[in-house]
């Protein structure tokens, strides 16, 4: 009889060692292992971020990360299960291990009030349909540096302390959605910055360049890609804020030497570029209470690369 619970510290060794070869961004396996060890025992993954295994005896059949979020659809605000980096070690796959592991969490998380489950696949969608996940909309941007505002003035580099206002820019232009989207009360914000400056700080980087400010006006929050410039989020009050803040991704782009800018089309940034559909990150998903408002299959969603946590 297996059992779900929280990962205990050699088992998260174990886990993080498993999921390195795959999500592990280009850090060896002692910087990986510090990266994630210092990110799940943030003050900011407190209370909202879990890793998860499926259990026999002592022995870890398959383990997730698993978080508590808050969206909202049809203006009706909800409980949301999300699912992150699913992994069973090779020598025990195929015996459904994952499957099992998921119905079960589905079904705690179900228990503690959770409407629906929301997952990005980066496997063939047809593993999630079987546990009954749909497929919503999942496009993305990749755009020249060319197709951006020359570098102009009025921009500058986010700093410690703008998160505040970076969250009520990015909050005010999805005041009236009715799409299906994550909160942005600030809380995926911090906990993506969090990310951020623990990965800076395993590759012995100091700050990272996470943000684009335009001084009350406009901001964008930013990570590098390996060979792109990736907009996690951006918000702005007025079509000239909007300018000088994509002229300020230009000119980041410039001084990191990436070609190309890359983004979800979602909130504001939807409709400035063309988009094409997403061929990993699949957003998938699966309700969990069946009152509850949600996308149809390949439904509308407004969902930034800040959301694929
Ligand atoms: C995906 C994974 C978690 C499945 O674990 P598991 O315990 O073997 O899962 P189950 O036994 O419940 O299901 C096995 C099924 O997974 C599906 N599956 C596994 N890898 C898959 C892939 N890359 N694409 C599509 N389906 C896949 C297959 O349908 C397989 O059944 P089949 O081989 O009999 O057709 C495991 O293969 C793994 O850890 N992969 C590497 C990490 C990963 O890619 N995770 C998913 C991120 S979205």
């Amino acid at each position: 009889m297996a059992v779900l619970r929280d990962l205990a510290g050699e088992e998260r060794a174990d886990y993080f060692r498993g999921i390195q070869p795959i999500w592990g961004g280009g850090l060896d396996d002692a910087k990986f292992q510090l990266f994630q060890r210092r990110l799940a025992d943030s003050a900011e993954a407190a209370g909202r971020y879990r890793l998860l295994g499926w259990f026999e005896g002592g022995r870890m059949l398959s383990a997730m990360k698993a978080y508590d979020l808050r969206g909202s659809c049809a203006r009706r605000p909800l409980k949301l299960f999300g699912i992150g980096a699913v992994f069973t070690p090779p020598a025990l796959r195929r015996n459904g291990h994952a499957a099992s592991m998921l119905r079960a969490a589905m079904d705690e998380y179900r228990e503690k009030g959770a409407q629906a489950a929301v997952l990005f696949s980066d496997i063939d969608i047809e593993y999630y349909e079987r546990l009954g996940f749909r497929v919503v909309e999942s496009r993305e941007c990749s755009v020249e540096a060319g197709a951006l505002p020359r570098p102009s003035s009025g921009f500058r580099p986010a700093m410690p302390g703008d998160e505040p206002q970076m969250t009520r820019l990015f909050g005010a232009s999805r005041t009236h959605e009715t799409r299906f989207a994550l909160d942005r009360d600030g809380w995926t914000l911090r906990f993506q910055l969090r990310r951020l400056r623990e990965l800076a700080r395993a590759r012995g980087i100091g700050e990272p360049e996470w943000g684009i400010v335009v001084d009350g006006s406009a901001a964008a929050m930013i990570r590098y890609g390996r060979d792109t410039v990736d907009v996690l989020e951006a918000g702005w009050t007025d079509d000239a804020a909007r300018t000088t803040l994509l002229s300020g991704l230009r000119d980041c782009m410039q001084r990191a030497g990436r070609q190309r800018l890359r983004l979800w089309p979602a909130g504001p940034l939807r409709g400035l570029f063309e988009s094409q559909p997403r061929t990993s990150a699949i957003a998938m998903i699966a309700p969990l209470d069946e009152t509850a408002s949600l996308p149809e299959r390949n439904g509308p969603t407004e969902l930034a690369l800040l959301d694929h946590i």
